[in-house]
């Protein structure tokens, strides 16, 4: 079983040697592609091996094709906007995720951008406290809840909009559960990324929905670029010299936004979210485990495309 970690942002080295323990522990290999700039040495690299760890490399139908003995793919972390799943299934290659593994990370990350927003990003000047605040969640799950929790010990009034989750289980961790996007944004200080990237998500965070937001309202995006309109939020923070954006997911226009908006805009040069060694170690050797499990044992559990 020879196993590729094929990571353009690579993995802290104890993850990696976790990954090596557990695969080499089952009598397989392990194959590093750290740090690649260009797709053909993913090309090359894949071609001869079982299974293939990666975080947000994208994983193609031309990546699979390159790839002929492949079995199994482990996008070592929760969004999987980067496996092209349907072309999985054709290659008869089994994709899955590491779901929860890395939302400590993101969700400390979230409250470290929002007190960093709040605080004029630590310029010393006058700012204002999180406490008393109303936070409102999009999408409550692993990473949201964990959001909602870290925010109550703030002292912020936390609300959370998911259709996928039922309100009583939101309700049930002392958060309130709004009824639709439109209240959660009309009535948030701050709102939390937490949605994926889908057909149905993309650029949805538009121009009219972020100006129901109140005065001094701040947006948080750990989650994904693709889901905001960029043009629409740049017309906004024009039109609104109230509203900040912190971001952990660089858009196209990053340059423009800090150059006009200054202390009111704020993206990290390279998305950090899960870039712990406490995260990378827990969704590495996962991914490693699920492999494991798959090859051996037939374990299909996270499998993406059923
Ligand atoms: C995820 O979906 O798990 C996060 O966005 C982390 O992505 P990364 O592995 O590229 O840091």
């Amino acid at each position: 079983m020879k196993v590729l970690v094929a990571t353009e942002k690579p993995f802290a080295k104890a993850a990696v040697d976790g990954i090596k323990s557990i695969v080499e522990a089952a009598g397989g290999e392990v194959v590093l592609l750290e740090k690649y700039t260009v797709v053909e040495q993913f090309y090359a690299a894949v071609a001869d091996v079982d299974a293939l760890i990666v975080r947000s490399d994208k994983v193609t139908k031309e990546v699979l094709d390159h790839a002929k003995n492949l079995k199994i793919v482990v996008r070592a972390g929760a969004g999987f906007d980067n496996l092209d799943l349907e072309a999985c299934t054709a290659h008869n290659v089994v994709a899955m995720n590491t779901p929860g593994q890395n939302s400590d990370a993101v969700a400390e990350l979230a409250l470290g951008m929002m007190v960093y927003a709040a605080r004029v990003q630590f310029s010393g000047a006058t700012g204002t406290e999180l406490k008393g605040k109303t936070l409102g969640i999009h999408a409550y799950g692993n990473v949201g809840l964990r959001v909602a929790k870290i925010a109550k010990g703030f002292g912020m009034n936390v609300q959370a909009f998911d259709p996928f989750v039922p309100a009583e289980k939101i309700e049930a961790d002392g958060v309130k559960a709004v009824a639709s996007i439109d209240e959660l944004y009309s009535t948030s200080d701050y709102v939390s990324l937490h949605i994926p990237a889908t057909e149905q998500t993309k650029k949805s965070i538009n121009y009219e929905l972020l100006n129901k937001m109140p005065k001094g309202a701040t947006l948080v995006n750990t989650a994904r670029k693709e889901v905001i309109d960029e043009e629409g939020i740049a017309k906004l923070m024009a039109d609104r010299a109230d509203f900040k954006y912190v971001t952990d997911v660089a858009p196209a226009n990053a340059a423009e936004l800090a150059e006009k908006f200054g202390a009111r805009y704020f993206g990290t040069p390279k998305k950090m979210g899960a870039q712990t060694a406490e995260a990378n170690i827990n969704a590495g050797l996962a991914a490693a485990n699920q492999i494991v499990g798959y090859i051996k044992e037939g374990n299909e559990r996270f499998r993406l495309n059923k």
